[in-house]
């Protein structure tokens, strides 16, 4: 009789001391005292043989026999766990080359634009963005472009289909109109932005490319004080010894107007092919804005005066870049593209 007691506290004892290293121990113990042949169950069948008596408390300790096998199991499994789970933890090399991420990059097109808006937000312009779809009179009825004007003409403008009045504007000019229909003098702009004409795709022109737009109304404003912003704008552009000149022009919104150029000398080839020769570099178009276009926006023209100017951008990019064909700009080749990732 004792012989059964005695074999239960055997097993107790050795479910105590077992020592459980790693999971195929685990699994060993699992077999031993928790599987399907366990050697805790025959000892269930001993209770027959227990007087009865002695059968209720002979029950209880196989139950907590069993019941210290469990708790060793999970005991044991969670501890293997986590220490399994640091192993794997510290087995990472921090040291590894990580996978290489490649990094966008801006457009030439969009750094220059950001440059110049740079310059201009220094002396006080702000950005104002508006629609490419624009209507007849933003784009050129305001812009005093008179109705037989040839900038009007189909095959310079895309009209929306079906429509006669609405277009994609040809020029930023039309936010000229949107700004002084909507704000009040003093107005000192800049309008960054995409527009179109339609021309033959070549190196040299595109159906649409960028320009930045800006005006400046107020009392008194001279065509002296338009040189000076223009002059100080090519400097910062292009270096403190840059020179200007204005060339006689003419625009139907703008009275008198002119063109600026930059000096950027006979020295290099670059200077030489963009310059035609002559070592200047047609930079933009200026000019006083007309008193009609202020009367058409509702500005008096008797109180206000203001100059105006727009600067084609993808010439300027082509010609810091020393990029040849203008087509390059809009295909977003990223081969083309990823020359520019080290530039903000
Ligand atoms: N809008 C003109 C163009 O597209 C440029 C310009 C703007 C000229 C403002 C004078 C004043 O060429």
């Amino acid at each position: 009789m004792a012989d059964v007691f005695d074999k239960v506290d055997e097993v107790l004892a050795e479910i105590k001391s077992v020592e459980i290293a790693d999971s195929d121990a685990l699994e060993q113990f699992r077999i031993k005292y928790l599987g399907t042949k366990n050697i805790i169950k025959p000892l269930f069948g001993e209770i027959r043989n227990v007087p009865n008596e002695r059968k209720k408390e002979f029950g209880q300790l196989l139950n907590s026999l069993k019941q210290e096998a469990e708790a060793k199991f999970e005991a044991t499994k969670s501890t293997l766990s986590s220490a399994e789970g640091k192993k794997a933890a510290s087995e990472i090399d921090l040291t590894a080359p990580n996978d290489p991420i490649s990094r966008g990059s801006r457009h030439p097109v969009s750094i220059v634009m950001n440059r110049l808006i740079e310059v201009f937000e220094r002396i006080g312009f702000t950005v104002a963005e508006e629609r490419e779809i624009e209507d007849d009179w933003h784009n050129f009825t305001a812009m005093n472009t008179p109705e037989d004007h040839p900038a009007r003409d189909m095959q310079d403008t895309f009209y929306l289909k079906n429509s006669v009045t609405r277009l994609l504007r040809t020029h930023t000019s039309s936010v000229q109109a949107r700004v002084m229909t909507t704000e009040k003098p003093p107005i000192r702009i800049i309008a960054p932005g995409r527009v179109y004409r339609n021309e033959t795709i070549s190196a040299r022109s595109h159906c649409q490319f960028h320009q930045v737009e800006g005006l400046y109304i107020d009392e008194n404003v001279s065509f002296a004080d338009m040189r000076q912003t223009l002059l100080y704008f090519a400097k910062e552009m292009y270096g403190p010894q840059t020179d200007i000149r204005l060339r006689p022009s003419y625009f139907p919104f703008t009275e008198p107007s002119a063109e600026m150029d930059v000096w950027m000398g006979t020295e290099t080839e670059t200077a030489r092919k963009l310059t035609k020769g002559t070592g200047w570099l047609e930079v933009l178009g200026c000019g006083m804005v007309d008193p009609n276009v202020l009367e058409n926006c509702g500005i008096d023209s008797e109180k206000y005066s203001g100059f105006a100017f727009g600067i084609g951008i993808e010439r300027s990019a082509m010609q810091k870049y020393d990029i040849s064909d203008i087509r390059l700009l809009f295909e977003n080749d990223s081969r083309f593209l990823k020359q520019f990732s080290s530039v903000i």
